[in-house]
This record gives C-alpha cells, structure tokens and sequence, in this order.
C-alpha cells in the first residue's frame, strides 16, 4: 500500500490520467505533465488521440466477432473503458485488464462494472512477465477461442533489452488462430525534436520512453496477417471523424493484425 500514496515519484498511469484531465494524481504526476508540456504542447493531444484509437479498434475487434479482450497496461479508468466499447457491441464480452501501478489497481472497481451476461477481471502483473499474465488471463478467458491482445501507449516504456518483441510473440503464441493484436506506439518520426525532448523529459523523471520509428512498430506484427491499412499514425487509422490534428502532434502509430 505505501507505494500507492508514493506522491514523491510520478507514475507513468498519473501522468498521462493528468495529460487526459482526469483526477486520480499526484502533485509529482502534474509536475513531470507540466515539464513533458513544456516540452511539447502537443503531449495532451496524443493520450486523447490514442483513447479515440481504441474505441474505434475495440469496435472493429467487435464486430469482427472478437468477444475476448487482454488489455495490457489499462491505465486508470477512463470512460469509455474497453469493457464498455465491447460490451457495447455484445454484453457477453470478457475483458482481462492488467497493469502494473499500485493506484490502477486501487481503482480497478471502476474498471470490473461488466454487464451480467459477460465478465470483467483484473490482472496486477507486469507485462515484463508474460508468463504471469497467460497463466492468469486462461483462468478467465477461454484459450481455445480467439482473444484480442491490446496495447495501447504501453511497449514504449519497454526498453529494448527487457525484449518487447520477444514478450509481444509469447503472448500471441499462445493464443489460437483468429486471434488479434492491437498496438499503438509513441513515435518522433513526425517530429523528432520536439519528441525527443518529451522522452527526454520523462527519462529524467524516472519514466522510461522509448521512442520507436514506423519499421520498429511494424515488427510487433512479424508473422501476423495485417489489417488494412496496416501500421499508421494512428489518426489514419479508420479515421470516423476530422480532428484537425497533425500526424506531428499526436505522434503516435497504430495497427491491428490477425494470428493465421
Ligand atoms: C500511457 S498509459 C496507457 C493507458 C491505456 N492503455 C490507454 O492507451 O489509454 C500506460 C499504462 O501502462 C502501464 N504500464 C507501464 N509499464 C507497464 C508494465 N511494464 N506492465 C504493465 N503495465 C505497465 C502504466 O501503469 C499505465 O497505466
């Protein structure tokens, strides 16, 4: 518990519940915001961006027939939460969340409101161990029917040596035909200075962010079957709506693929 209330050391989860204008963060979580605005006043427009981004995944996943959902690095409730897009579509939906923050999972209740026909759980793990998170996602979802993995704003706080895309290609090997993944990932190639001022930032702050160019995202998805239109800034992504963005201020690229 006493690293729930650790107000001294900004929290990647507070943070961007800051960057979204939500209210579950610290003094030290506006601070590290405020500095990440500095240096780039477009940092608030990316965790908007990226919410719009899974709304309309979730919903494509849903309609695709998708109606089981791992959702890695959940972040703090936020409305519309996974479960809700999905259930939206079909009650029966199951919805695994996982994240690795103490205050996430202070709030958790927030994210376990499933509509009766389906079922929502939470997961404290850490994506570095997916080992942990397989053996306690097949406790709840079913293993021999297709699951959607979803990371959404969380592989960038994974340096390289912890190996993401080892990590990413365990989670989908386990997990049957039919199956999908869902990724969105900071990028600077839009922008590189500004970015890399931003992860610079967050760096000194003690929140690793590891920038990663369009062919480094892209290989998240070796071996999957992509989904038109493939790895893109995630505003190109379906896109339902003009916002007026750039692809430099939300800076952020997104995919979907299907395990064959
Ligand atoms: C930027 S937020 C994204 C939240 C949400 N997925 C979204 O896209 O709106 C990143 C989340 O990933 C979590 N996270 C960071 N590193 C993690 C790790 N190694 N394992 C599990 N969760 C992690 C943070 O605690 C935070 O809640």
């Amino acid at each position: 518990m006493a690293e729930i209330f650790d107000t001294e050391r900004p929290h990647p989860a507070r943070v961007y519940d800051v960057l979204l204008g939500g209210k579950d963060n610290f003094a030290a979580d506006r601070a590290a915001a405020a500095e990440g605005l500095k240096a780039n006043p477009n940092a608030a427009t990316a965790p908007k961006q990226n919410r719009a981004f899974m709304r309309r995944t979730v919903r494509f996943l849903s309609a695709a027939g998708m109606r089981q959902f791992l959702d890695i690095g959940t972040g703090l409730p936020t409305s519309p939460n996974v479960h809700e897009v999905a259930q939206g579509a079909d009650p029966s939906a199951r919805i695994v969340y996982v994240d690795n923050d103490p205050l996430v999972l202070a709030h958790a209740r927030a994210l376990l409101t499933s509509a009766p026909e389906g079922c929502t759980a939470y997961l404290d793990a850490d994506l570095r161990d997916p080992e942990k998170i397989l053996a306690e996602a097949r406790q709840i979802l079913d293993f021999d029917r297709p699951v959607a993995v979803l990371l959404f704003a969380v592989l960038h706080f994974l340096e390289d040596d912890a190996d993401p895309y080892g990590i990413v290609a365990r989670l989908m090997a386990e997990l049957p035909s039919g199956s999908h993944l869902v990724i969105s990932h900071i990028t600077a190639d839009h922008d590189p200075e500004s970015w890399a001022r931003f992860a610079e930032i967050m760096r000194r702050q003690g929140i690793t962010t590891r920038l990663r160019d369009r062919a480094e995202v892209a290989r998240f998805f070796n071996g999957l079957e992509p989904v038109e239109p493939g790895v893109v800034p995630i505003r190109q992504w379906r896109p339902e709506e003009e916002t007026g963005f750039t692809d430099a201020q939300v800076a952020l690229y997104g995919g979907v693929a299907r395990k064959r």
